[in-house]
């Protein structure tokens, strides 16, 4: 009995698999390193005092996903493979539905021939779009999103809908996550983001350690406590033990079930900047900037579900989550290139 993780090798994929050995699970990962390198998962190994195979394989590839379930007897499937830069989906949005949306549909369709129809898919509180009140929970409408990366995780949710209810033996977890940020707690893995990040806790800690000059803060004229936009961050170990009861779940049910992977806590912008200060006694120099095109005042979740039919709960806080992510930035300030 063997979990295939598909994107395992990139920062919430990485984090799981280590959640998933701890739990006992054997794991295959897979993984194409478009967006992550091999050294993650050699610390995955270090970590977790475990041996897996992995094999560097795209999930549009239907005969090198065909090897891989010859290979082992792969019982769910974690789907974390997928693109996530919201702005470049807007200039490639063709990559984006082909990687995304093309790639799980011949991931699926290797499954379905293999005989493992249960599946636990990374989706993102995105899909929730701009029109829905915050908490958000899993029965309000989606789809009104702003962007083809958005789009991609909304048709995903469909697709995969549509199959559990062409073929009742499928199951599929939509894991729809807030915000993750932090790291492993022994700083040794974490978010390593090509370039300059577009995600505001990468860059708070880029700016800390001095790569970076200052943190743009993209509005204080939103309608809530400071004026800055509110979010649900939820430490990045948190999100991974969801995985390992999504899987447990996915094995005991069939059909589709959109489940919140979120704290239920809204932070703001500032909040996260001087909690970040607080836990690790830096500075964080910012400057006010306008608005970012396609931001929603306040996303946050109601958590209950998660709680109901997984039986997880978020447990770490956020100044467990600044100082794992200082943690890790400060002792690898060249990420996983050191
Ligand atoms: P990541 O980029 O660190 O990890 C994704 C991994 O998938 C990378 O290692 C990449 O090399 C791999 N990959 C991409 N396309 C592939 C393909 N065609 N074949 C094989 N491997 C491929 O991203 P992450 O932050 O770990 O996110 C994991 C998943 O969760 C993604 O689907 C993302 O959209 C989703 N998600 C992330 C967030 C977030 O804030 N990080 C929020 C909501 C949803
Ligand atoms: C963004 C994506 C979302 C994706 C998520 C995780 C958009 C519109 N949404 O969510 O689809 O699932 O990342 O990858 O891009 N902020 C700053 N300065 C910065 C960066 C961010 O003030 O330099 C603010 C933002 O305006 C927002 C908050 O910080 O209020 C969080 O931003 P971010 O980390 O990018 O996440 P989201 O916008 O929630």
């Amino acid at each position: 009995m063997a979990i295939l993780v598909t994107g395992g090798c990139g920062y919430i994929g990485s984090h799981t698999c280590i959640e998933l050995l701890d739990a006992g699970y054997e794991i295959v990962v897979i993984d194409n390193y478009y967006n992550s390198k091999p050294e993650a998962l050699r610390r995955v190994k270090e970590l977790s005092g475990k041996e897996f195979p992995f094999y560097e394989c795209d999930i549009r590839d239907a005969e090198g996903l065909r090897r891989v379930f010859s290979a082992h007897k792969i019982d769910a499937v974690i789907h974390f493979a997928g693109l996530k830069a919201v702005g470049e989906s807007v200039q490639k949005p063709l990559t984006y539905y082909d990687n995304n949306v093309a790639g799980t549909v011949v991931l699926c369709q290797v499954m379905a021939e293999m005989g493992c129809k249960r599946i636990i898919f990374s989706s993102s509180a995105t899909v929730y779009g701009t029109g829905n009140p915050s908490p958000l929970k899993e029965d309000m409408p989606t789809g009104a999103v702003t962007n083809p990366y958005g789009r991609t995780k909304f048709m995903i949710e469909g697709i995969l809908s549509d199959l559990c209810v062409s073929d009742p033996e499928w199951s599929a977890v939509l894991l729809r996550y807030f915000n993750p940020i932090g790291a492993h707690e022994s700083g040794r893995i974490g978010e390593d983001p090509n370039g300059i990040p577009n995600n505001l806790m990468p860059y708070i800690s880029q700016v800390a350690i001095g790569k970076l000059p200052k943190l743009s803060i993209f509005g204080d004229d939103y309608d809530t406590p400071d004026g800055t936009g509110v979010r649900d961050y939820i430490h990045v170990v948190d999100l991974a033990r969801g995985h390992v009861k999504a899987v447990g779940y996915a094995l005991a049910h069939t059909g589709a079930e959109p489940i919140n992977l979120g704290t239920g806590i809204g932070y703001s912008v500032l909040d996260l900047v001087n909690a970040f200060k607080a836990a690790n006694g830096v500075d964080v120099p910012y400057t006010i900037a306008p608005r970012r095109s396609g931001d929603v005042a306040t996303c946050y979740s109601d958590p209950a579900k998660a709680a109901a039919l997984l039986g997880w709960k978020a447990e770490k806080n956020v100044e467990d989550m600044c100082r794992d992510t200082w943690r890790w930035q400060s002792q690898n300030p060249k990420g996983y290139d050191e």
